[in-house]
Parts: structure tokens; sequence; C-alpha cells
């Protein structure tokens, strides 16, 4: 049921506040301020390095975590598609801890991953939103997301959960490490009890982000640029827009523009920058002066201090709540969906169901 809204896409999109909060819910302890995952079988003070696997939007959930837990519990984290992982002889030492991440919890490549780090001697966890699926079954920690069923093809609240998830794995991890004070879980646990309240704030710019859709419409070709925890959002923001209206979007760290992208700039090619105010904004703020010295059109995502101090010359601006940066990825992502759904509903194609492509994956 679709309620009042026009789509499964942009009801899962609305639904974040509420259901991040019930996915928080299950991994914060409010009274004593620290995080609670279930206890797993092994000693997560001893894994010495982490391997995640994942596919589409999965993937770039994962891709946020590799900053986290090295930045948190400072573990070494590869990250591999589950395509290219399964076939490429990766080394997986003994006492290695594999992440597996999926909506669906049955994806056929991240799946044959986990059998496979499985024969590897690898201690199994996995993120999913699915608790009687494939994966649930077989893995040794099971980190469920509450996002409740997600009908849209487009992944967007199960992304949202599973980032509180991971954050809520990263301190747990960081903990176990030593490296973790309870002043520090206190704040990491603060901030993300912040994220259901940002959520909403984000939200708000529905409106504003709807009217600017149709230049988007317009283009052939759209680039996101983020650093940091906001590349995974620009590659998951450029994953969006081309699964449902079908534009050819890329999303790249916004430091690499100047090593070949830039070249493809003109007045044609909208740019969406990520870029909330905070350590990385300046570097960000000059790789889009490039942008903008070359006829391109920028739209930033930012906060009220960011646009104040960059805003100028922009296309549009998008403005967003200042948040803790450890929040931020969640926060920044519903901009990034918004617009993706806006852009499809302008283009009148079939945005809960884009062609040629399924819910779940189920074949390698
Ligand atoms: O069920 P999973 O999370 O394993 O699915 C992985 C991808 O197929 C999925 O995220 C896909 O990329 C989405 N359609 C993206 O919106």
């Amino acid at each position: 049921d679709k309620g009042n809204h026009r789509h499964f896409m942009q009801k899962e999109i609305y639904e974040q506040p509420v259901v991040v909060a019930q996915t928080l819910r299950s991994y914060l302890s409010r009274i004593d301020a620290r995080v609670s995952l279930p206890i797993p079988e092994f000693d997560l003070g001893a894994i010495r390095r982490v391997t995640i696997v994942a596919c589409g939007t999965s993937y770039y959930a994962g891709m946020v975590a590799k900053y986290w837990f090295e930045q948190f519990a400072r573990v070494p984290v590869d990250l591999d598609f589950a395509s290219e992982f399964r076939y490429r002889a990766p080394v997986m030492e003994d006492g290695g801890l594999a992440l597996f991440i999926s909506q669906s919890g049955e994806t056929a490549d991240t799946l044959a991953a986990l059998r496979h780090a499985r024969g590897e001697g690898q201690k199994i966890a996995v993120v999913v939103n699915v608790p009687s699926s494939t994966m649930a079954r077989e893995s040794d920690l099971l980190l469920p997301t509450h996002a409740g069923p997600e009908i849209g093809v487009a992944s967007t609240k199960a992304f949202a959960c599973q980032l509180a998830v991971l954050a809520a794995l990263a301190a747990n991890l960081a903990r176990a490490k030593g490296r973790l004070s309870p002043e520090e879980e206190r704040d990491i646990v603060r901030h993300l009890e912040e994220t259901p309240a940002a959520l909403n704030a984000a939200l708000a710019n529905d409106p504003a982000i709807e009217a600017m859709a149709h230049v988007i419409a317009g283009a052939r070709d759209v680039l996101y640029l983020g650093r940091g925890t906001d590349y995974p959002l620009a590659l998951e923001g450029a994953l969006k827009l081309k699964e449902i209206s079908y534009i050819h979007a890329e999303g790249y760290a916004a430091g690499e523009m100047k090593h070949g992208p830039i070249a493809l700039i003109d007045e044609n090619v909208p740019v969406i920058v990520i870029a909330p105010s905070g350590p990385l904004f300046e570097k960000t703020v000059s790789n889009m002066q490039e942008v903008q010295a070359r006829g391109g059109k920028v739209v930033l995502i930012s906060d009220a201090e960011g646009i104040a101090q960059a805003g100028e010359g922009c296309l549009a601006t998008i403005e967003m709540p200042k948040v803790h940066p450890l929040i931020a990825p969640l926060v920044y992502a519903v901009p990034v969906q918004l617009l993706a759904y806006h852009v499809a509903v302008a283009k009148g194609t079939d945005v809960d169901q884009p062609r040629n492509l399924a819910k779940s994956v189920t074949v390698e």
C-alpha cells in the first residue's frame, strides 16, 4: 500500500526517519549511552582485518563503513563487489571478519562470496533486511536492519538503515579494540540519536528539489562529486539517477576530476556537489570551482554555512541541516534520492519498476 504517496520509492524515502529510529533502537542502549550489538560467538576484539562484500547500493553502504571502521577501530578493511571478490583469489588470513551487506539477503553474487569466505575460515557477519533470508541463516553474526519491506527497485530506506547498523558496528569494533573511550562512545550514541530529526529536516527540501528536477531531466549526462564518506554518496546518487531516470551519471571522488573527467565539463553537464561544511569542505569547493571555471553548472548540497561560503554562482543550492560528520552520509542520502525520484517522475519513467531491473538479483 502506497498510502498517499504516488510511488513506493517516494513512500520509502519518507519512511526513513521512522525506520532509522526503529533500527537504531535495537543497536543503542540509551540508559548507559552505549552501542549494543547481538553478542557474536567470536571475539570482536581479536579481528585483525575486515573484508566487506556487497553489490549495488549495499556496496556503497559498505564503502562508507570502510571509512568508519578504519577511522574509529583502526582495522584495515578490504572492500569489493561480490561479483569481483569471488573470482579474484582474495587473500584472507585466519582470524578475519567477512561482512556481507544485502537488503534481500538473497543476491546470488553476495551469497556465493559469503560461502567462499566461509570456506576460507572467515567469521561471517551479515547486515540484511530480510531476517529469514539465506544470508541471515548462514551467518555467525546477524545484524538485521529494521527498514520493513522495501518494494521500490531503487533501494532507499534499506541503505539508510544499513548505515545506521554499520555505524553501530564500527563503534562496537572500536570499543572491542580498546580504541573508544566511554565519552567518545557516548558522543557517537548522541549523534546517531540525532539522525531521525536530521532526516526530517533533509526531507523538507523536497519542494525545492522537485522544482529544479526539470533542469536535470533535460541533461544527457550528470556528474556527482564528493570526498571522504561523501564519495560513496556521489556514487550512490549517480546509481539512483541511472537506474530510474535512465540518464547517464557518474560519481567521482572530487579530487579525481582534474585527472580526467573534468574534460567532460561544459554547460550541458550538471554537476551535483555533495559537501557538508567541515574538514574536507575547502578542498571539495576548490574542485567545484574548477568545474565552474569551465562553464559547469553546479548544484551544491551543503548546510547554511557551506552555502554562505560557496553557494554563489551555483545553478542551485540545497540547504541541509548542520549535522555531525558521522551521520552526514545518512542525511545527505535524502537529497540524492529525492533528486533521482523527481527527475524520473519528470521524465515519466516507471519509477518503482525500472526497465531491465529486478528487485532481487538471484543469478550470478
Ligand atoms: O538485496 P541487495 O542489497 O543484495 O541488492 C543489491 C543490489 O542489487 C541493489 O542494491 C541494487 O543496486 C539497487 N537496485 C540499487 O538501488
